[in-house]
């Protein structure tokens, strides 16, 4: 074994070690919409949800070199609204390439060739192909060293009538995809284990 004290390593080196150890991550597929009407699309790993009972999500967003939040930090800020679509295999690719830095007047849904479906209660559309879409007010926000940490509560759920099974999420039905450390994603390869507690 060997100890890698922070204070002693490069940031990058750092960046690494947690990108490979908090795996695999989900992704929260967040779309938005600026104030002049452009319909953002991207994904973040650094999501997941932190209350279920009262379903609440975050995820956190990088401030870029020069101080700038990204598109869809300064849309949340600014409309209070967004929602986050579940990544499938079928949707890797088209989510990956949603990661591209386009201008603020560029859409990622058409640059990756991805339909929108209304949302119900806030402006941003859904992704139409997504299982799973949920539409989100934000809550709160935080600035937490180069990021900027987005809360929001879940206001609707949409479910596609293929997952749902006794109107239930059948999650053998779900082929949710994950991110892992490097390059890499990762696809479901369910493990069942009888629960002891
Ligand atoms: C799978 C994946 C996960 C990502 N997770 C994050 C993240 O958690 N935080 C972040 O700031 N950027 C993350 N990125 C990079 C953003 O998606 C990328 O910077 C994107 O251009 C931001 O788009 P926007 O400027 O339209 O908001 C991720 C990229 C990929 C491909």
């Amino acid at each position: 074994m060997q100890e890698f004290p922070v204070r002693d390593i490069d940031t990058r080196v750092s960046s690494r070690i947690v990108k490979s150890a908090v795996t695999p991550r989900p992704i929260g597929w967040v779309s938005t919409t600026s104030d002049d009407g452009v319909d953002n699309l991207a994904p973040f790993s650094c999501y997941n949800y932190i209350s279920s009972d009262y379903p609440t999500v975050m995820f956190s967003s990088k401030v870029k070199d020069g101080g700038k939040p990204k598109d869809t930090a300064r849309n949340v800020a600014s409309s209070g609204e967004f929602v986050v679509n579940v990544v499938t295999e079928d949707l890797a690719e088209r989510m990956d390439r949603t990661s591209a830095e386009l201008p603020p007047e560029e859409s990622e849904f058409d640059f990756a060739e991805l339909d929108r479906a209304e949302s119900t209660h806030v402006t941003p559309p859904r992704v139409a192909d997504a299982l799973i879409s949920m539409e989100c007010t934000a809550i709160e926000s935080l600035d937490i060293h180069d990021r900027g940490v987005f809360f929001g509560e879940v206001e609707t759920f949409h479910i596609a009538d293929e997952v749902l099974e006794d109107g239930k999420v059948e999650m053998d039905h779900l082929d949710t995809v994950g991110r892992l450390g490097g390059p890499y994603y990762t696809s479901v390869n369910r493990m069942e284990m009888t629960r002891e507690f």
